[in-house]
């Protein structure tokens, strides 16, 4: 991992402000992802995972869904391709072994499919549309 920025486990309650200002710059403003998809009401029932520059700014974050499903995978745009994706990916499968999942499964962008394969995610599913964005059902096992 660079040694520029880490990543810990978030709360919905304190880090909310956080994660909603980089969702929103990713997929709101970035995607044009509308606001009533993005915001779906199930984020305090999520577990969350933030990576934080040396400041404490957020730079990425993904969340745990309880069933297993992972999803809001979203790095800031000039902090892509320096690992931040994939160490907050590893930070939730770690978080769904703790709680006691053997596989977790996730809806990706179909141009996204490359950086879930690297992390050890296969395809599962047809491709279906969601958002307007292209997605395909991508699974790994986490044993
Ligand atoms: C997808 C995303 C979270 C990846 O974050 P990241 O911090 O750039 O990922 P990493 O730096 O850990 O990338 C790991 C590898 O995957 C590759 N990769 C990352 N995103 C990729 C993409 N969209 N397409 C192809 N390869 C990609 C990287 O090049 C890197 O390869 P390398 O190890 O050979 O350098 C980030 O690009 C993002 O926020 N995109 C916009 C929102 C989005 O599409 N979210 C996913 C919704 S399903």
């Amino acid at each position: 991992m660079s040694a520029d920025f880490s990543v810990r486990v978030a709360d919905w309650e304190r880090d909310w402000p956080a994660l909603r200002a980089l969702r929103h710059q990713v997929f709101v403003v970035e995607q044009h992802v509308p606001e009533a998809i993005e915001w779906d009401g199930s984020d305090a029932g999520c577990r969350h995972a933030l990576a934080e520059d040396r400041d404490g700014r957020a730079i990425g974050c993904g969340r745990l869904l309880p069933d297993g499903h992972i999803g809001r995978m979203a790095v800031l745009r000039s902090w892509r391709g320096r690992g931040a994706g994939s160490a907050i990916l590893e930070q939730l499968i770690r978080l769904a072994r703790d709680d006691g999942h053997s596989r977790v499964v996730l809806n990706a962008q179909t141009q996204a499919m490359p950086f879930y394969a690297r992390c050890g995610f296969a395809r599962c599913g047809a491709e279906f549309e969601e958002a307007g964005i292209a997605h395909v059902a991508m699974e790994r096992v986490v044993g």
